[in-house]
């Protein structure tokens, strides 16, 4: 699947249209530039850093937590989750016409890939972009999604990316900044996020150091989008999983509990014999569209 040759990218210090340097598409990925000079180089993984100014202080997921989550989504386990999310982005693809999804706060872009191959089998003219803070994770993204441009940015700052460019926004799991997913959003578009549901891997979380999710999550979800989006369905998952202690292991340290235990520790929790390996996984998938006021 071809990127679009003009990816609806906005420079990150001027605001002026970001373009490949020289036109190029995926062949030759070297830098992004803009009409005023400013110029943005491609790492060798192949995402782009466009991470400007102070920033939010941020506790960035470390290489090791990177590679946990990568290695426990490959294992399958969230295949239903990935599904949905894809069949909630291509029921927005009108034939004929191209299609633009970001996915904020991508991670290892497992999620963009199961949503990239379902869109490549509904439009053959897609862009996909792919947004996180964690260099360590885009390094994962950009390999496993060459045709999406994966932006190293802060996504409490403004986004690089044009007004009204973007036909499905994707959050899964990540911050989001409802301004300015509203202002990038087409009218008409959708955004589409997946939060955690009361009891979401409550059989590890106590004795694996994870945090709990308290009940109102979702009157929160929904109050943190307000007043720029609206509610239009929400899909509950349940997803029961029986884990090796490996397994759980990763899915404990690459979550909130990675940044003050190491695997080690989490492992020698789970090996203690008090953990079961039977765990439910909760999810919510919540599509949302840009609220009459904003569009
Ligand atoms: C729990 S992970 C979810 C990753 C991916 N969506 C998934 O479900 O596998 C949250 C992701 O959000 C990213 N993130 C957190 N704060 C961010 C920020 N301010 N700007 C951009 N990305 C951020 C993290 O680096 C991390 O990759
Ligand atoms: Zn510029």
């Amino acid at each position: 699947m071809p990127s679009s040759p003009r990816p609806p990218l906005r420079c990150p210090l001027c605001g002026a249209a970001l373009k490949p340097l020289g036109g190029a598409a995926d062949a030759a990925r070297l830098a992004l530039v803009c009409g005023s000079g400013h110029s943005f180089d491609a790492a060798k993984q192949g995402y782009y850093n466009l991470l400007v100014g102070k920033g939010t202080v941020f506790e960035s997921d470390t290489a090791e937590m990177v590679a946990a989550r990568y290695a426990f989504l490959d294992g399958g386990h969230y295949r239903p989750l990935a599904d949905a999310l894809a069949a909630a982005v291509v029921s927005g693809v009108t034939p004929g016409e191209a299609f633009t999804v970001l996915d904020s706060g991508t991670g290892t872009g497992h999620y963009l890939r199961v949503v990239l191959d379902a869109l490549q089998r509904t439009t053959n003219s897609c862009t996909a972009v792919a947004l996180d803070i964690s260099k360590f994770a885009l390094r994962r993204a950009a390999r496993l999604n060459p045709e999406a441009i994966s932006l190293a940015c802060d996504v409490w700052q403004p986004l690089p990316v044009a007004d009204a460019a973007i036909d499905a926004i994707t959050v899964i799991f990540a911050p989001r900044n409802a301004a300015e997913f509203a202002r990038v959003l087409r009218p008409g578009g959708r955004l589409v996020v997946v939060t955690p549901r009361a009891g979401h891997l409550a059989a590890i979380a106590v004795q694996a150091g994870m945090l709990s999710i308290e009940d109102d999550k979702d009157t929160r979800l929904a109050e943190s989008l307000s007043p720029h989006f609206v509610a239009e369905y929400t899909r509950d998952l349940d997803i029961q999983m029986m884990l090796t202690p490996s397994e759980l292991a990763d899915l404990a340290f690459m979550g909130p509990a990675g940044h003050h235990l190491d695997r080690l520790t989490i492992a020698a929790k789970i090996g203690s014999g008090d953990v079961s390996p039977q765990v439910e996984a909760r999810f919510r998938l919540t599509v949302f569209g840009l609220a009459p006021s904003t569009q």
